[in-house]
């Protein structure tokens, strides 16, 4: 049943959390807990939002406690090949990346569980010394596993978790000293419509200094067979219904996922996978803390995510809009993957220095 799956992955996680955060007490910190939930989770883009035609919600919505777990295990699904291929970049190049920005301090966008950031930090432990990270998160328990996960392997860490969107966490880190090295992972910057890269990449931009770094890892753009089947597993189907789940708790919904069906598929044209799920019937939802309802004909769809895919060209050509310039990339042996590193010059760009307003 996905319902006692999805308890037992978290309890499992509870337990780990509890026994690790006696030992790791007070050797790290994590501010941002106190943020207002409206300022994270917007209720009025949410409803506009599943008001659009087709619906649609904020992938921000797959990653409470249950959809962080899952996105663990989903990054060990088979077919889920861009955890795997991604880790193998950073196992081969973390250490030139390190050679070539010099000492850092690493912010990391979307950090998760941070498992792959600790390659990059041993990198830059061993070439630099005592090196400071922060790690911005939405979902507070999976920075302390972030925590949990790095702290367990080195000690010459300054590990500062910062609860928030990409925006108020990106703003938080204004005040760090230093030259710094942003770090966007796991392809996390697909998930952004063009609207929420455009905040993101602003934000990215202001919170940084001419000569500072942006290391982004993105999915390339490939055989739809194969980017079809990393998100039609069993995991992919159990985080796009608990995302529903999540909105439930949050709003008061009634959304019941024994009514909808997963489905994922390939838009070449748009360059993106886009998950959806799809009314097994005519339903009606009621979103209660929202005071927000709707009504599902059968067959209708909801989009709960996008995934794009990129060249490494577009990539270059979308940041240098912002002022990041390409230094160096790496892709796989099998083309899957890229890693791409950036550095902000101060020439003029093509959006303003204003830094964003909020979206
Ligand atoms: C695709 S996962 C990647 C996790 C990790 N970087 C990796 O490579 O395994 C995206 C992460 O970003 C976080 N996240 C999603 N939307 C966010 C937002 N708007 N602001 C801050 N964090 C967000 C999620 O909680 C999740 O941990």
């Amino acid at each position: 049943m996905p319902l006692q799956f999805i308890r037992s992955l978290i309890e499992r996680h509870m337990v780990r959390h509890r026994q690790s955060e006696d030992i790791l007490s007070k050797r790290y910190q994590i501010v941002g807990a106190d943020v207002p939930e409206a300022t994270l989770f917007k209720k009025d883009l949410l409803i506009s939002s599943l008001s659009a035609s087709p619906r649609a919600i904020n992938s921000i919505y797959f990653y409470d406690d249950a959809g962080s777990a899952l996105f663990e295990r989903l990054c060990e699904e088979e077919t889920y090949y861009l955890f795997r291929t991604e880790r193998g970049l950073l196992v081969d190049n973390a250490k030139s990346i390190s050679d070539i920005t010099g000492p850092v301090y690493l912010v990391e966008l979307g950090s998760g569980n941070a498992k792959k950031t600790t390659l990059l930090i041993d990198a830059y432990v061993t070439a630099h010394g005592p090196t400071s990270y922060a790690a911005i998160d939405i979902n507070h328990s999976i920075l302390e596993r972030a925590a949990e996960n790095i702290l367990s392997e080195t000690s010459d860490l300054d590990f500062l978790g910062i609860v928030g969107t990409y925006q108020t966490g990106l703003t938080e880190t204004k005040k760090l000293a230093g030259r710094k090295l942003l770090v966007c992972l796991g392809s996390t910057i697909g998930n952004l419509y063009d609207d929420e890269l455009y905040y993101l990449l602003l934000a990215a931009r202001a919170a940084s200094s001419h000569g500072d770094f942006f290391l982004v890892g993105i999915d390339l753009d490939k055989d739809s067979k194969i980017l079809e089947a990393a998100y039609n597993n069993q995991t992919a189907i159990l985080s796009n219904l608990c995302a529903l789940q999540h909105l439930n708790r949050r709003f008061g919904g009634n959304f019941d996922i024994f009514n909808f069906r997963h489905v994922a598929f390939y838009n070449r044209s748009m360059n993106r996978i886009e998950s959806y799920v799809e009314a097994a019937q005519e339903q009606s939802i009621n979103l209660g803390k929202l005071e927000f309802s709707f009504h599902l004909e059968k067959g209708e769809l909801i989009r709960t995510e996008i995934m794009r895919k990129f060249t490494p060209q577009a990539l270059n050509r979308l940041f240098m809009e912002y002022g990041f310039h390409p230094v160096q990339h790496w892709i796989d042996s099998d083309n899957r993957y890229a890693v791409c590193l950036f550095q902000l010059s101060d020439e003029p760009t093509k959006y303003g220095s204003e830094p964003p307003v909020a979206s």
